[in-house]
């Protein structure tokens, strides 16, 4: 079976969007990096650890009302005894919001002395949100926003992720696109970018990538599999994801004419109902498999 790695989905615009970042560094404090909680060490670019090196960095792992709260645990813990701050929230319910700013704050704690010894008390604090497409930076940005959304920067030309929001409490932030690396060293890391979309998936064979997903699903969260889509373990055992992927479309009666399954259809339910959590809440990455994870 062909792998995701092998497909040609690295878009030019990325190589520009990084130096884009690379260029605004200057203007900032700190960078909140949002990683998925599904997929904490898949979902890290390892081109913007490198471009943020020298910057304070805080973690934010986002959609955690999608991954298994067990593991998230089991990743702040891991992360913090790394030294590299993190907080987990999502943006769905706004949980785990209210550590943001004092995690901020602490991550800054030497500078915001330095600032005030300076009498530069209550200077605005600038933080860059980055993150791989489809983290929930703007659903992020947009909670933080909230009502009071002004932009601080809102000029004709100024691209949509290139952009200051004032959230208040002395905080801006700065939106930035979401940006991909053109190599995965690990297969396995595109595929899970894949599975939960951070790859678009119009250059993607859909349905391939269902069928990877199901036998992912089969060989690690069989349980959530055979619940959502009627299964037993026996008639999963030894099969081919597209023989799993035409299995479900068949109970779900997706058919054409003549009784054929639809599998493009019974593709897209299932990466939908994976990405919305509907099979349910999962982690793939998994905390003990990655112990010396870095940012
Ligand atoms: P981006 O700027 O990093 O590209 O991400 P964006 O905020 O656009 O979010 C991408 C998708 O993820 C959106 O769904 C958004 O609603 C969803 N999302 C973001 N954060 C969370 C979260 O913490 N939990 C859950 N469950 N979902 C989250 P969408 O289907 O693309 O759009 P829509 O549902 O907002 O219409």
């Amino acid at each position: 079976m062909e792998e995701i790695q092998s497909i040609q989905w690295f878009p030019g615009h990325m190589t520009k969007t990084k130096r884009q970042i690379e260029a605004r560094l200057k203007l900032i404090d700190a960078v909140a990096v949002l990683l998925d909680a599904r997929i904490p060490y898949s979902s890290c670019n390892p081109d913007l650890r490198t471009l943020f090196n020298n910057k304070p960095r805080l973690v934010v792992l986002n959609k955690c009302d999608m991954a298994d709260a067990a593991q998230t645990k089991k990743w702040l813990a891991q992360f913090h005894q790394n030294q590299i701050p993190a907080i987990a929230l999502d943006c769905k319910t706004g949980k785990g919001f209210h550590a943001f700013i004092p995690a901020v704050r602490s991550v800054l704690e030497d500078r915001i002395r330095q600032w005030e010894s300076k009498g530069m008390k209550g200077r605005t604090i600038k933080v860059m949100v980055a993150g791989i497409p489809n983290v929930g930076k703007s659903s992020f940005i947009n909670r933080l926003a909230g009502q009071n959304r002004a932009k601080a920067e809102d000029r004709p030309g100024v691209t949509r992720g290139n952009q200051w929001y004032t959230i208040g409490k002395g905080f801006d932030l700065l939106d930035t696109p979401g940006v991909l690396w053109p190599k995965f060293d690990d297969p396995l890391v595109g595929e899970k970018l894949a599975f939960i979309g951070s790859v678009r998936d119009e250059v993607l064979d859909t349905e391939q990538l269902a069928g990877r997903l199901l036998l992912y699903l089969r060989d690690h969260q069989q349980q959530l599999l055979c619940a959502r889509y009627r299964l037993s373990g026996e008639e999963i055992a030894s099969i081919q994801g597209s023989e799993l992927l035409t299995l479900i479309g068949k109970k779900r009666g997706m058919l054409m004419s003549g009784g054929v399954v639809n599998t493009e259809r019974a593709a897209a339910a299932v990466l939908d109902e994976f990405r919305g959590a509907v099979i349910g809440r999962m982690t793939l990455d998994l905390a003990e498999e990655y112990p010396n994870v870095r940012i």
